[in-house]
């Protein structure tokens, strides 16, 4: 009997070694951790059991049969995040540089069915090289099998991507179909081609980093929706995260004891907007006075940073936080800020998190570089994203509310269940300047009349009161019990019930 038990626990032992003793002091040198140190570091202490530890690919091209190595690149198993269950996949560059064969395939597949089947997250940390070259169509196919788990998983489960490590060809598009990408910055990459392939195509001259590195995915491209420092930070930030989602969709969002009066008030907001309209304010400062205990995840805060986008908690429920950021661009509405905003709008409504949306936005951003790219779809997928939600969807407007970028913020008229403005809130169709040099076109030039013209047009429309006297908006709001009021508001949410049309699913503007 004892035989067989140490045999079982050499056996363990050759597999917890992955490629060898040689490749995990590469991978310790190239500052990355290995695929189970990732783990370890990810999950509770002790926690995590390992599933499918001794399967091995099945190949015999290219000699492949002498080289069979237990857990064939990949670590999967389960464990738990602050005692909520979470599945795993980790990719070991070790072993055959961590890439991608039909056994490895049936290892992730099996994880991500179980993660549906008992509704628990699941978090795929990559570090790989593509395709198993030497297994050729039956690594294609062993893609398809795991992209076809994203896409059914979508929506009924959290699905997060770490990218700790080379990310390339088929490698890429499962984390694409994810709810979120993150990375680590200088020592990972993305690319559905590399730097040769790019070289020989449109000789382009690029490295990795420029190609496919954090710096290039978390600022100019939006695929990842952030970038730490190290492994060690991602991961920690990683558990943060969690913490906020539902494990399900079937699942309200989580609480956690907040000692966070929810009565507080904020005397300084009642100084936050500036005199001049024109001059900027941070609006992360209101997110922050506004969430529990001022803890704010954002996410992508690097890509279209016009908006901010993450989650929060109230009355220490998960919320997710949509705000105009004056800071950068004037918090206009653009290409990439719409993109953004409403990928979270709809991550938000898939598992139930309400949205929190505090507006100041002076209209959706002019120009051919804008309207070249789509300007009209992607901002559309706001509108959207906002009007198909039917999550509590709370609004405060503080300042710009104009024209078409008004509807668009969660606006009463895409079925805002709450929303206010404060005293400073100008709400109307365009800003004085725009509407006074089209209504009184005739008088251009003369800047008596124009400055007469625009103090009447300030004094009687940039303000929140026509708004409100129609009904578009519910109240206009103390800046200083913004905290109380969303709170409230949110309470009297809790059992909202509200139901699109049956539909198969609907036709989002892609
Ligand atoms: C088999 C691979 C491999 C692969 C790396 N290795 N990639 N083995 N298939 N795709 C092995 C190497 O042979 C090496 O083995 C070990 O992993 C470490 O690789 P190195 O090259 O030494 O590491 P490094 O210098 O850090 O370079 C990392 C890398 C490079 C940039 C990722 O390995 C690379 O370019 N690999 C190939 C990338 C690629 O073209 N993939 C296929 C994409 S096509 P030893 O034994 O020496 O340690 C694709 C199509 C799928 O994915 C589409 C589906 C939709």
């Amino acid at each position: 009997m004892k035989d067989v038990i140490d045999a079982l626990e050499a056996k363990r032992e050759e597999a917890r070694l992955g490629g060898g003793q040689d490749r995990i002091e590469k991978q310790h040198a190239k500052g990355k951790l290995t695929a189970r140190e990732r783990i370890t570091m990810l999950l509770d202490e002790g926690s995590f059991e390992e599933t499918d530890m001794f399967v091995e690919h099945r190949s015999h091209d290219f000699g492949m049969e002498k080289q069979r190595i237990p857990g064939d690149g990949v670590v999967t198993g389960f464990g738990t995040v602050n005692g909520r269950l979470v599945y795993v996949f980790s990719k070991d560059f070790t072993v055959f540089g961590g890439s991608l064969s039909k056994a490895q395939s049936e290892k992730i597949v099996k994880v991500q069915k179980a993660a549906v089947k008992n509704g628990a997250p699941v978090v795929g940390i990559f570090d790989a090289g593509g395709a198993r070259i030497q297994e050729g169509v039956d690594s294609l196919a062993g893609y398809a099998d795991i992209f076809m788990e994203n896409v059914l998983s979508s929506g009924v489960i959290p699905q997060i991507s770490v990218i700790m490590g080379p990310c390339a060809g088929g490698d890429v598009y499962s984390p694409a179909m994810t709810d979120f990408i993150f990375m680590v910055k200088d020592t990972s990459y993305m690319y559905v081609t590399g730097p040769d392939v790019v070289k020989t195509v449109t000789n382009e001259e690029v490295t990795h980093e420029s190609l496919g590195g954090a710096s290039v995915h978390a600022k100019k491209s939006g695929v990842a929706d952030g970038a730490f420092e190290n492994d060690i930070e991602a991961l920690v930030q990683m558990r943060r995260l969690i913490d906020y989602l539902p494990l399900s969709n079937l699942e309200s969002p989580p609480t956690r004891p907040s000692f966070d009066d929810p009565e507080r008030v904020e005397p300084s907001l009642d100084t936050l907007i500036p005199d001049n309209p024109n001059t900027p304010y941070d609006m992360k400062e209101l997110v922050e006075k506004t969430v529990d205990e001022g803890d704010f995840f954002e996410i992508s805060p690097d890509f279209g940073a016009n908006i901010l986008c993450g989650f929060g908690r109230m009355e220490g429920s998960t919320v997710g936080i949509v705000a105009n950021q004056p800071m950068t661009l004037a918090g206009v509405l653009d290409i990439d800020s719409s993109r953004k905003a409403s990928r979270f709008v709809r991550f938000c409504d898939c598992f139930n998190i309400p949205i929190v949306t505090f507006v100041d936005v002076p209209g959706f951003m002019p120009g051919t570089k804008q309207e070249y790219g789509g300007l009209i779809k992607h901002g559309a997928k706001l509108l959207f994203a906002y009007a198909e939600a039917t999550v509590p969807k709370v609004t405060v407007i503080t300042r710009k509310a104009y024209g078409g970028a008004y509807d668009v913020m969660s606006s009463k008229h895409l079925r805002g269940d709450m929303n206010y403005a404060w005293p400073t809130a100008e709400i109307a169709v365009m800003g004085a300047k725009g509407a006074v040099e089209i209504i009184f076109r005739k008088d251009l030039g003369d800047e008596k009349k124009i400055a007469e013209h625009t103090k009447m047009y300030e004094d009687n429309f940039a303000n929140p009161y026509v708004a409100a006297r129609k009904g578009y908006i519910d109240d206009i709001i103390m800046p200083h019990s913004t905290r109380r009021r969303v709170c409230k508001a949110l309470r009297t949410l809790r059992n909202k019930s509200l139901e699109n049309p049956w539909k198969k699913h609907d036709n989002i503007p892609l």
